[in-house]
């Protein structure tokens, strides 16, 4: 053992500890040095009063950032001609989210296809390349899509109600969902599909502004209104549900089968 090495069980019972606090959405470390809050305190540090009672040591105050208030989420959003400008109006908006974030997740898949699709929020694999489901979920979304035949480069289009990822995969606040709806507004209204699929619950009750949860409102057509257009919207469960809830897989197949039938022409949206 190399000086100063902590002993082997020491070490696997802090990477355990360490693992731990990644899984729960610890995902950076706030202070440069480690801080062992069960050590006794030294000393140095029970003679030192608490820096607020030493204002000339008192660090200066540090600036908060101010989320950006929805009128100007709204104005960013509206003045934004194309994909391009929106993408850059999203990056211009100032969120806390967009601190802890490593990249913005614009949309990916083709703009053209007449299919939008809208998710929730990025997690660590799409914050890390930088589009949306390219993780677990996402694979299985293509595959659940490929199943009716709709491949993403070709069939459709893809985004997130939040562009960044919420740290440690938390689900966004009302006030983020709030903050960014403008955006995805107008991410509608610029891509002008014919038809949406509202991904999980988030995604649904943001956009067709309802109460019941996604149970409720899966497997059947609705209505987006807003920013000039008013579009069909189907409502199914999020991939990552039936990651983890396979039972629920028989409703997305009918859900996956009504999209189907009414790209086909052979249901009308309501
Ligand atoms: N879940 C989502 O809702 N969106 C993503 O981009 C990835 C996972």
């Amino acid at each position: 053992m190399e000086r100063n090495e902590a002993p082997r069980a020491e070490r696997e019972a802090l990477l355990a500890a360490l693992r731990l606090q990644v899984e729960w959405g610890a995902d950076e470390a706030l202070e440069v040095a480690p801080v062992d809050r069960f050590a006794a305190p030294t000393a140095a540090a029970v003679a030192l009063p608490a820096p607020a009672l030493r204002p000339s040591l008192a660090p200066p105050p540090v600036a908060l950032p101010v989320p950006a208030a929805p009128a100007a989420a709204a104005r960013l959003a509206a003045g934004a001609g194309d994909l391009a400008a929106l993408k850059a109006a999203i990056a211009a908006a100032d969120s806390p989210l967009r601190d802890t974030a490593t990249n913005l997740v614009f949309a990916d898949g083709n703009p053209e296809a007449g299919l939008m699709m809208i998710g929730e929020a990025p997690g660590a694999d799409e914050d890390r390349l930088g589009r949306p489901f390219v993780g677990a979920s996402g694979q299985f979304l293509d595959r659940m899509f490929a199943s009716i035949g709709l491949e993403r480069s070709r069939d459709f289009y893809l985004t997130n109600i939040l562009p960044w990822r919420p740290p440690g995969n938390r689900s966004p606040t009302d006030a983020e969902v709030t903050l960014f709806l403008p955006f995805v507004l107008r991410h509608i209204a610029l891509v002008r599909p014919r038809h949406l699929v509202l991904l999980g619950g988030v995604s649904a009750k943001t956009l067709l502004r309802a109460k019941e949860g996604i149970t409720r409102l899966r497997g059947r057509w609705h209505r987006v209104e807003g920013e000039g257009v008013s579009l069909p919207a189907l409502a199914t469960l999020h991939p990552a549900y039936l990651l983890r809830s396979p039972a629920a897989k028989r409703d997305a197949w009918a859900d996956l089968v009504l999209l189907r039938r009414t790209l086909d022409g052979a249901i009308t949206p309501g």
